[in-house]
């Protein structure tokens, strides 16, 4: 049984920031070699305007490729109801839009304010969507590259707008900036407001508080996480923002705390040689994948 559900957003996530494109035939090699490793969903692309990001313009094979994995969840990100459609007619089982908390990232990342955000978001929870699972997604929750702080009181009230019409709400540390006691304290505060929607931790190590942050989320009750292998990742509308949490971190340090994340560590490493030999030019972090694993290492039962 898993105690620990990691949702690898390298896909989507990594493969918006990075410098390389990922020809489609490899993002689909890379993805079942992610799938295979035991992750059960995975966040494989977003239906964005391909002018504005090139990297994802094949989401919609992409989706329908990995429709075909058995068990696996399959999400994509997606900024309006046009973007919404699109995730529909692919057949995503899950679909995530980015709210940002700070209106100078909202304006800069999707060209409306978080209010107008949300309400493009209540519109497409509004739009038949049979079995699909509409997750708002706090971006900027622990302060923004353009904006600075972001005060926590504007985290709670869109979560909890959110919370409303969606099925889920997650906290996004888009720009690194969130400390431990921080993350404890506003995932505190938004589950106060809105309970169990609260769900996912999506995490960057820009500033290598990564782990930290994760361990203080899962402290406050915290079980799903984002991550991305190989610490790819970054968003293209928010300056300074570079790579999530490391998926091959966080699956060691929550498998050798004994909770079981489901994941195989070997079929991890298989997975992330595939993805480094496919974007030669991009940093690829990890200190597991370096180092190895410890001598003795038992992953959790
Ligand atoms: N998918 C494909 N095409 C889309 C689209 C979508 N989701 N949304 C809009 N478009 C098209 C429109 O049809 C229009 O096409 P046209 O010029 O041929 O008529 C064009 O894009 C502009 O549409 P508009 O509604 O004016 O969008 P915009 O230029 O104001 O951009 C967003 C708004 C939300 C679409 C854009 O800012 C965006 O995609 N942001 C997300 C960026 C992102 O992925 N960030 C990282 C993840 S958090
Ligand atoms: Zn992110």
């Amino acid at each position: 049984m898993r105690q620990i559900h990691i949702r690898e957003v390298g896909p989507r996530d990594g493969l918006q920031n990075a410098h390389q494109r990922m020809p489609t035939a490899t993002k689909k090699a890379w993805i079942s070699a992610i799938a295979e490793a035991g992750v059960a969903e995975i966040e494989v692309g977003s239906f964005v305007p391909p002018k504005l990001i090139p990297a994802m313009a094949d989401t919609a094979e992409i989706v329908s490729f990995s429709l075909k994995i058995k068990n696996l969840q399959v999400v994509a990100l997606a900024p309006n109801l046009k973007g919404f459609e699109r995730a529909l007619a692919a057949g995503a089982h899950k679909v995530t839009f980015p709210v940002s908390a700070s209106r100078k990232h909202s304006e800069s990342n999707v060209r409306m304010t978080p209010e107008q955000m949300v309400e493009e978001v209540r519109k497409c929870a509004a739009h038949p969507h049979p079995g699909v699972i509409v997750e708002g997604a706090v971006s900027t929750a622990f302060g923004c590259t353009m904006q600075g702080a972001v005060p926590e009181d504007d985290v709670v009230r869109i979560a909890a707008a959110l919370a409303e019409f969606c099925d889920y709400v997650s906290l996004a540390d888009t720009v690194g900036y969130a400390n431990p006691a921080q993350i404890r304290r506003v995932f505190a505060l938004v589950r106060r407001e809105i309970g169990d929607k609260l769900r996912t931790a999506h995490l960057h190590n820009t500033r290598g508080l990564g782990l930290a942050n994760a361990l203080a989320a899962h402290e406050e009750g915290v079980r799903h996480f984002d991550s991305s292998m190989g610490g790819l990742g970054g968003c293209p509308f928010a300056p300074g923002a570079s790579g999530n949490v490391i998926t091959e971190d966080l699956v060691f340090m929550f498998e050798s705390m004994g909770l079981s994340t489901g994941v195989d560590m070997a079929k991890l490493l298989e997975a992330r040689k595939l993805m480094v030999a496919a974007l030669p030019e991009e940093p690829v972090y990890g200190h597991m994948a370096l180092a190895g694993l410890p001598k003795g290492f038992r992953a959790a039962a």
